[in-house]
């Protein structure tokens, strides 16, 4: 269990509070790609507690700015986009995406009020499907090149869900905690048999880029054999996860990407890819899109989902759910281990320094293999290895 206080601390995702300047010291999908169109090339997005417009300009080039315009806060939302920018639909106010006023047209044209202007604006990168924004300090790190956005041997999509209600961490605790598996997605068959034929040993281990969490399923008779699923939690909001597909004859790697709307609402993209001999993906390829609602209404999960099945369990507990009334036992060691990382890190971050997983070296990043395990589904600890058995 956490006090009031450390529950509060390592939650918060607004600009200001320690939590929320750790989150800005990442990269966070803010729209896939294909939700910006000729016909609707502007969408409002939260961020972290900042009401936001993504556009995509007449050259194809991608902007994140304040919704509010900075001249009477009528919102961007409902503006136009042409070759150089984005036009606020009231007076006509036009920004480019480094937040530079480039007219107003109600001013006198010798005016130089438009250049003592400087709208809110983040950097925006395109990866594998995604809109990406650092919302951080200067200089942005690089935008981590996972394997699951940059491979090319197969075929990729980008999967929105609806949006959870509830705080960030709720999400990520899931995605240290397996003993959920059995008991939350048991009657969804591929993923556990309801007959539970196997005991399970749990380790956590920490890494360049979180949290490597690595179950073993032990038989209880000496005919089965042992098997090990292995996959990361990227920190701070990333699962990188892998599931059987198409009945088992392929696998489908994913990235569940969790970002933070406020304190109470989280925004979850799934970037999938599954390995293909004869479909390519290259990285400048246009990647499939579609929304998954996973309510029918509030509170109404459509519980037959193994997604939906998570939302319920994240939701339930709470918009910010109460870790002072909690009772943790030795199942929780991934959770109670993720909350020791997060805390680390926020008081590096209030040091000056740099938190875990930060990359600036490009030759690091050209791919970043997470060397996913699931013995269970034909993944082995050898990559080549599990090409094979994944494309077969
Ligand atoms: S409110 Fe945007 S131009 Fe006036
Ligand atoms: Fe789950």
């Amino acid at each position: 269990m956490l006090t009031h206080e450390e529950n509060i601390l390592l939650t918060q995702v607004g600009r200001g509070t320690p939590c929320g300047e750790l989150l800005r010291r990442y990269w966070h999908p803010v729209a896939a790609a294909a939700e910006l169109t000729d016909e609707k090339p502007i969408r409002r997005v939260k961020i972290l507690d900042e009401e936001l417009v993504v556009y995509r300009d007449k050259k194809g080039s991608y902007g994140l700015v304040g919704e509010h315009c900075p001249h009477r806060l009528a919102s961007l939302a409902y503006g136009r986009v042409d070759e150089e920018g984005i036009r606020c639909p009231y007076h006509g106010w036009k920004f480019d995406g480094t937040g530079k006023c480039l007219e107003q047209p109600a001013e006198p044209a010798d005016s130089t009020f438009k250049d003592r202007i400087k709208h809110v604006a983040y950097p925006v990168e395109y990866l594998g499907g995604l809109i990406y924004a650092y919302l951080g300090p200067a200089p942005a790190p690089l935008l981590p090149r996972w394997d699951v956005l940059v491979w090319e041997h197969g075929r990729r999509w980008i999967v929105k869900e609806s949006v959870i209600d509830c705080n960030w961490l709720q999400p990520m605790e899931n995605s240290v905690d397996p003993s959920h598996l059995f008991w939350l997605h048991g009657d969804t068959a591929h993923l556990a048999p309801r007959v539970k034929k196997y005991a399970e040993k749990h380790e956590f281990t920490r890494f360049e880029y979180g949290i490597k969490k690595r179950r073993t399923t032990l038989p209880l008779s000496t005919a089965g054999k042992s098997e090990v699923d292995e996959h990361p939690l990227l920190f701070p909001s990333v699962l990188r996860h892998v599931a059987p597909f198409n009945q088992g004859k392929s696998v489908r790697h994913n990235l569940q990407i969790r970002v933070p709307i406020d304190d109470h609402h989280t925004q979850v993209f799934r970037a999938n890819f599954v390995p293909s001999e004869t479909e390519r993906s290259p990285a400048d390829a246009a990647v499939p899109f579609r929304f998954t609602p996973l309510k029918t209404a509030p509170r109404e999960y459509k519980m037959d989902m193994v997604s939906a099945q998570d939302s319920m369990a994240w939701e339930t507990q709470g918009h910010l759910t109460d870790r002072a009334t909690e009772h943790l036992g030795v199942g929780d060691e991934g959770v109670i281990e993720l909350r020791k990382l997060l805390k680390e890190q926020i008081e590096r971050v209030q040091q000056g320094l740099e938190p875990i997983g930060i990359i600036r070296d490009p030759v690091k990043n050209q791919l970043i293999d997470l060397g996913v395990i699931n013995e269970r589904i034909g993944l082995y600890g050898n990559q080549s290895e599990h090409r094979e058995c994944a494309a077969s």
